[in-house]
């Protein structure tokens, strides 16, 4: 475990220090082949070298061990490498069969995760998980390809469109850790992160029995800005009144929004929900219709309701 290092982050899965301790491997003979080859190199090159335009090179003979001995130590370190290599991919590629299953599905440019047994999805982007139990993701897109990468776990598999992909984990210990998006996806595609939250075997009872939330309590405004960072709205939207892909979100509510099919409109509550739910309907001037991705129809009245009510607060 520990911190990271100068080649690789902090190590916290079940898998990640096997996997190190081959790069480490790879890494190290490496290095010392190279420098054996390039110091030999230099050393002939000047011992060698040709001292007078008369001289002509000594008739070389073979040298049968020298040439037994370069072909089988590196044949003897390619084996071991693509041995330990294959061992560790088999591991790494088969989740053990008491896997705790959770969906993962990717969008532009979010992920929620879903716990079947609970029926649950979450409306962060926050994977909550218990410490020390196999995690296995079964990973799909509603869009474009996606990648599901979590750096201190090692983990990394592509998310398609169409089909399920799939990886697991492990975690050692718990924290939170963070998820990258490492297949380019569009014009948000770095700001598609998400957290893995370890947590102990307790806690993680407490959460699924929350059904993953603990947010019904919450006034409507508050509940909106926690779907504003969760949903992604961000990515497009800012609150401080400059403009991104979509319009800020700053004194919209209210104001007269000039849209593309040449009539204007009040933005009430009645528009900002039909812009949530149906973007490509009412495209304001300036802004391309069908730049907004069409994913938040699943989103409950209770979550529409909030995330107007968000809006409506930023004058
Ligand atoms: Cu999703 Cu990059």
């Amino acid at each position: 475990m520990g911190d990271g290092s100068f080649w690789l982050p902090e190590a916290a899965s079940s898998l990640a220090s096997d996997l190190d301790v081959l790069f480490y491997f790879v890494i190290w003979v490496s290095t010392i082949i190279f420098v054996m080859v390039v110091t030999a190199m230099a050393y002939f090159t000047v011992k060698y070298r040709r001292k007078s335009p008369n001289e002509r090179p000594p008739f070389l003979h073979e040298h049968k061990l020298l040439e037994t001995a370069w072909i089988v130590i590196p044949t003897i370190l390619v084996l071991i490498v693509f041995t330990w290599g294959f061992r560790s991919y088999v591991k790494l590629t088969v989740a053990p069969p008491d896997s705790y299953e959770i969906y993962v599905r990717g969008y532009m440019w979010n992920w929620e995760f879903t716990y079947p047994d609970q029926g649950f999805t979450t409306l962060e982007p926050i994977l909550t998980v218990p410490v020390g139990r196999p995690i296995k993701l079964i990973m799909y897109s509603s869009d474009v390809l996606h990648s599901f990468y979590i750096p201190a776990f090692r983990v990394k598999h592509d998310v398609l469109p169409n089909r399920y992909t799939s990886l697991w984990f492990e975690a050692e210990e718990e924290g939170e850790y963070q998820v990258f998006c490492t297949e380019y996806c569009g014009t948000s595609h770095s700001a598609m992160l998400a957290e893995v939250n370890v947590v102990s075997e307790e806690e993680f009872a407490d959460y699924l029995a929350s059904g993953g939330g603990g947010y019904d309590d919450l006034p409507l405004e508050e509940y909106g800005q926690i779907l504003y960072a969760g949903q992604s709205c961000q990515a497009c939207h800012t609150l401080d009144g400059s403009a991104l892909v979509g319009p800020s979100f700053k004194g919209l509510y209210g104001a007269t929004r000039e849209l593309t099919d040449g009539t204007s409109v009040v933005a009430d509550e009645a528009y900002l929900r039909d812009s949530i739910v149906n973007p490509a309907s009412q495209a304001a001037v300036g802004f391309v219709a069908g730049s907004m991705p069409n994913n938040y129809q699943g989103l409950g009245d209770r979550e529409l309701n909030a995330l107007v009510e968000f809006i409506k607060a930023q004058e």
